[in-house]
């Protein structure tokens, strides 16, 4: 589902974002322009962000999700 309408980024590339290293907002908006124009996306990005920082923790206990 789209996240983000102004940039038209979806849940599952802001996840694989997250995955590959952009754990904090900033690095989300950098990467994708999430939450960059309007700013209506950015609690929903943020609450998937951090979704996904707990499920890669849950998947790798060696790994702090922060
Ligand atoms: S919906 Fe993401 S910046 Fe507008």
């Amino acid at each position: 589902m789209y996240v983000c309408l102004c940039n038209a980024v979806t849940d599952s590339q802001i996840r694989h974002a997250v995955e590959e290293g952009a754990t904090r907002m900033c690095d989300l908006r950098a990467e994708l322009g999430v939450a960059a124009e309007c700013g209506k996306c950015a609690c929903c990005a943020n609450q998937l962000r951090k979704e996904t920082l707990v499920q890669m923790g849950a998947n790798h206990p060696g790994r702090a999700a922060a």
